[in-house]
């Protein structure tokens, strides 16, 4: 599949772990190639990392950090409490998510990774950008208006999940939010935040953008819907190897017998597959789909192999970090500081335009 947005000929198979980058940047359509930007993103500490969040989210991280952009990556474990109300579980999702993130490349000398509960300036943010959020930009949030929709009852923290997130985005002046296309309302609500505060109290916030590229759309799940944890559908990066074999051979296929030509592009095994191929090995598989005797058994083989070949470094390195608490705990220190750097001077900002005083 062609990627316009990283002048690049395939988005896939190019950067694998550990990998030296193809390309100098990775750049959006309307980005000067030397601009260097200030990326951040977020991820709910609210389940185990599966393929969809790889590829919708943690490669563009790994791209941004090879192209030598200013990221901080975060937990949002303030916004995780929206849907987990367990204390133990998460606690162990924040500690396990944070180490999976670094044993997957997020390079601590090379980007921020933090807990957004560490940085508190966050919350301070968050309530004087609610003084200039109107109602009825939050009642249009489909976080909210959605779990309405169904009938059950919501709370304030759902409600206010925008704009605690617009506090996120814009505590550290990012310019680029890579996020999936369900977090796009949530850009435009912080951009729309921004520049209220703004028109009101001067051009103190950065407004930012989101950066979502098409080929990341959706990954799908074993059953063919979005891969995501609250469908059980996901294929998990770090689950062990039975686990895995387990999740990769129960991917939903027809009852095609092995002789009869299949249609690739209404395989949902395929589409998987082609998440760890280049243009080429596509090519290749959809050739064998159509011209009929290939098993499903021998593509989800080749998925369980790409995926071991791809993951097997990250997995390995996972394992080592288990041991090494420490270094997580570390890593994390390192990094709020870093954004506290940066947010801590925001906030003064902020506070003074809207008559705080310091
Ligand atoms: N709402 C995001 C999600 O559920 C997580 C998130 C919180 C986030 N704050 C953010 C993402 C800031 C990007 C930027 O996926």
């Amino acid at each position: 599949m062609e990627c316009e947005y990283f002048g690049l000929r395939s988005c896939r198979n190019r950067n694998l772990l550990g990998d030296k980058p193809e390309k100098e940047g990775f750049i959006s359509m309307n980005t000067n190639p030397s601009e260097k930007m200030v990326i951040l993103s977020g991820i709910q500490p609210s389940g185990n990392l599966h393929l969809g969040n790889y590829f919708g989210a943690v490669q563009q991280f790994l791209e941004f950090i090879a192209g030598g952009h200013r990221c901080y990556y975060f937990l949002a474990n303030y916004h995780a409490l929206t849907s987990l109300r367990d204390r133990a579980r998460l606690l162990e999702l924040t500690r396990s998510t944070a180490t999976d993130y670094l044993a997957l490349g997020l390079d601590p000398e090379r980007c921020s990774i933090y807990l957004q509960s560490d940085l508190p300036e966050v919350c301070e943010l968050q309530w004087i950008l609610s003084t200039v959020t109107p109602m009825g930009l939050l009642e249009r949030c489909h976080a909210y208006k959605d779990k309405v929709a169904q009938g059950l009852s919501s709370d304030h923290g759902l409600f206010a999940y925008p704009v605690l997130q617009a506090a996120d985005i814009l505590i550290v002046r990012s310019n680029r939010v890579p996020v999936g296309q369900d977090q796009k309302q949530h850009v435009e609500v912080t951009r729309d935040i921004a520049q209220y505060f703004n028109s009101s109290y001067g051009e103190v916030l950065t407004i930012p953008e989101p950066y979502i590229p098409e080929y990341v759309a959706v990954v799908p799940g074993r059953d063919g819907q979005k891969m995501s944890k609250s469908y059980g559908n996901t294929i998990e990066l770090f689950a062990s190897e039975e686990e895995i074999r387990k999740q990769i051979f129960s991917i939903a296929t027809d009852s095609a017998t092995v002789a009869e030509p299949k249609d690739p592009d209404k395989s949902t095994l395929y589409a998987i597959l082609k998440l760890f191929c280049n243009p080429e090995e596509q090519l290749h598989w959809a050739d064998r789909y159509r011209s009929g005797g290939l098993s499903y058994r021998e593509v989800k083989q080749a998925v369980f192999d790409h995926f071991m070949e791809k993951f097997g470094p990250a997995r390995k390195r996972r394992e080592q970090l288990e041991k090494q608490p420490e270094y997580v705990a570390e890593a994390l220190r390192r990094g709020v500081q870093q954004a506290r750097a940066v947010a801590r001077p925001l906030v003064l900002q902020v506070r003074d335009a809207a008559g705080i005083p310091n």
